[in-house]
């Protein structure tokens, strides 16, 4: 049974989402703790409504980045998961972090990348005018958004689109494709070696779907 480590600041919507997904039985993982910087996150509540075990680390008390992800990463490896999932954990991880789970970590972001990194993607798409945006699954480097990319989900943009419905519209994309990437670790399909990501897919699988 694959272990995964969901870390999420906030609402918590992809969290519920990749609850639900690795709740199925015939999902070989499981979500072995919900871990937050924030201890008013909604998702700490969900996650102990699913019974999931919960751990709190606020980043108040650490003067450098690097001595809240030591601890950090020190707290996560005490449930042995074998990666880490990020779903809305608002804050930038160092090498230090990193590095304790190389090649482990995975992040959801609501655009198609290499378009649109970094904080406001979908307000960015909308004033690029581009004609469609979607939301990416990826590996997490030391970049801001950089890593190789798992799995994107595509949506369009539509004429008179707000920032909030475009986002909307991604973050429903977002609930499909990061429990079908979750499911594709957990049965071994998504694969690291030092020539970087490699897929072992089942027929059908696709790793661009539109929405
Ligand atoms: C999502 O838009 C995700 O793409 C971004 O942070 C947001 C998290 O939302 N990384 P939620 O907390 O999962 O609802």
């Amino acid at each position: 049974m694959t272990r995964f480590a969901v870390l999420a600041s906030g609402r918590g919507s992809n969290l519920e989402a990749l609850l639900d997904a690795t709740a199925a039985p015939d999902v070989p993982g499981r979500v072995c703790v919900v871990a937050s910087n924030r201890r008013r996150a909604r998702a700490l509540e969900l996650a102990t409504e699913r019974g999931v075990p919960t751990a709190v680390l606020s980043h108040k008390g650490f003067a450098k980045r690097k001595a809240y992800d030591r601890a950090l990463a020190d707290l996560l490896a005490v449930y042995q998961p074998d990666w880490i999932l990020l779903a809305g954990f608002m804050r930038v991880l160092t090498p230090t972090f990193l590095d304790a789970f190389e090649g482990r970590v995975l992040n959801i972001h609501p655009s198609l990348l290499p378009a649109f990194p970094g904080l406001h993607a979908q307000r960015q798409a909308i004033e690029a005018g581009a004609s469609e945006s979607g939301c990416t699954v990826h590996l997490v480097d030391r970049g801001t958004d950089t890593g190789p990319i798992v799995a994107q989900a595509v949506v369009p943009v539509l004429s008179g689109d707000t920032e909030d419905r475009l986002a909307g519209r991604i973050l429903a994309a977002e609930h499909r494709l990061y429990p079908m990437v979750t499911r594709w670790v957990a049965e071994g399909w998504v694969t690291l070696d030092s020539g970087g990501v490699s897929f072992d897919l089942p027929e059908g699988a696709s790793r661009r779907i539109p929405m």
